[in-house]
């Protein structure tokens, strides 16, 4: 059959998902609606932090509560992605950024913030609003206090309708420059505990996103913190009936349909991670070729997938460093023992090396400590991937090489 013409692939492997195609996470979403919004919008603040492993769906489960904020109970939401931030001012200039761009979904709300925040606006185009980064980056040292930004966020409401508005939904994503920085936890504390004290409390409900690390980082450096978080909501791996329902979704949503037995191979390869979940749909998207992707496309896709999820995630931080070839097929190994499992044993390894990898084995781990690939596990021989990702690559590459020559 002649090759359809391509319309719009329905996968985004670097952004949140989309409303319409965000899949499953039912009980997190629950949980933070009714213990977060809930209890925003009926005046009382609450802090939580959503945690989980790279690529997992952190910020995509952020972005829909805060959307089911500001539709269903009347609020307002601003989502700022702190990367980069070394200091409070880069935090306070990243927060009023986010500021700037929020309510893009309500026309009258963003006129309103465009108006109190006029001097930040730069020009004005078809694709959005751009910045002044002069007058943000001038301005922002003043914000970089908890009780300024919570004056801030208090006119911030004032402006968008005062006791009307039922509150602030503020997330603060992609933390792990700055929780290195004892100032972030102490603003973090700050920020909850100046509001709960003042007299009228905003009704703010602050959301974190990061790796379990980083929260416990924050902890270390100001153990109080400890008791900010009124939820913390674990994100694991995504069940494999709602995999399935995602692919099968996304696919329909633009005309195009899956073999039973190649939507059961997708989902086997995705692991439950919505990130390679988003690189073999894409990948499976551009390999079919008659609006049915069956098992050939799924093995195209595979293939493809793992260069891209490599590239970005592997290549960079480890393989650079690891010239070797024994260590890279003593990687190789560890992963195909259980690609999705994060632990692994010493001894479930040792009977698959070679005599040459045998001798390098513990040279191997300490290297792959130092370079944060792996850590100790709980018990004795017991190591952990830091990022499951990384697993999963390795286990791909592996399927990638028996693939092509099967
Ligand atoms: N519930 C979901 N349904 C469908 N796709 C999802 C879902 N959650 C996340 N995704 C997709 O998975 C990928 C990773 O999601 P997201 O960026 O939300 O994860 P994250 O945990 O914030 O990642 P990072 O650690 O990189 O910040 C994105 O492509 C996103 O579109
Ligand atoms: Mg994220």
């Amino acid at each position: 059959m002649a090759q359809l013409e391509k319309g719009r692939s329905p996968f985004y492997p670097g952004q949140p998902v989309s409303r319409e195609l965000f899949t499953g996470r039912e009980n997190e979403i629950q949980k933070l609606i009714t213990r977060g919004v809930g209890q925003v919008a009926a005046g009382k603040p609450v802090a939580a932090f959503i945690q989980g492993e790279f690529g997992i769906g952190k910020s995509s489960i952020a972005n829909m509560v805060g959307a089911v904020a500001e539709d269903s109970h009347g609020m307002h939401c601003i989502h700022a992605y702190l990367g980069g931030a070394k200091d409070l001012a880069d935090v306070a200039r990243m927060i009023l950024e986010a500021t700037v761009k929020s309510g893009a979904l309500h026309p009258s709300r963003s006129q309103s913030i465009r108006t109190l925040l006029a001097k930040y606006v730069g020009k004005q185009s078809l694709f959005g609003v751009t910045l002044d980064l002069t007058a943000l980056k001038a301005d922002a040292p003043q914000l970089a206090s908890a009780s300024a930004i919570l004056s801030f966020l208090s006119e911030v409401r004032t402006r968008l309708g005062g006791l009307d508005l039922r509150g602030v939904v503020l997330i603060l994503d992609e933390i792990n420059g700055i929780t290195s920085n004892p100032a972030f936890a102490h603003f973090i504390k700050g920020v909850v505990d100046e509001n709960a004290m003042s007299a009228s409390p905003l009704p703010l409900f602050l959301i974190l996103c990061g790796v379990e690390e980083r929260r416990r980082e924050m902890i270390d450096l100001h153990p109080p913190l400890d008791r900010v978080f009124d939820l913390v909501i674990d994100i694991e791996e995504m069940p494999e009936q709602d995999t399935k329902n995602f692919f099968d979704h996304a696919f329909q949503s633009v005309g195009m349909s899956v073999l039973p037995s190649a939507l059961t191979k997708l989902a086997f390869y995705s692991a439950g991670l919505p990130k390679v979940m988003h690189s073999i749909g894409e990948a499976a998207f551009w390999a079919e070729q008659d609006g049915v992707v069956d098992d050939k496309d799924v093995t195209r896709a595979v293939i493809a997938a793992a260069d891209d999820i490599g590239k970005k995630f592997v290549d960079q931080q480890v393989l650079k460093t690891v010239r070797s070839k024994l260590y890279l097929s003593t990687l190789e190994k560890i992963a195909e023992i259980d690609p999705i499992e994060l632990t692994f044993k010493k001894s479930d390894v040792v009977p698959l090396l070679t005599q040459e990898e045998k001798k390098t084995f513990d040279n191997f781990l300490q290297k792959m400590k130092q370079l944060g690939v792996i850590r100790s596990g709980v018990g004795q021989g017991e190591y952990a991937f830091v990022v499951r990702m990384v697993r999963v690559y390795l286990w791909l590459q592996r399927l990638k090489s028996t693939e092509s020559s099967s």
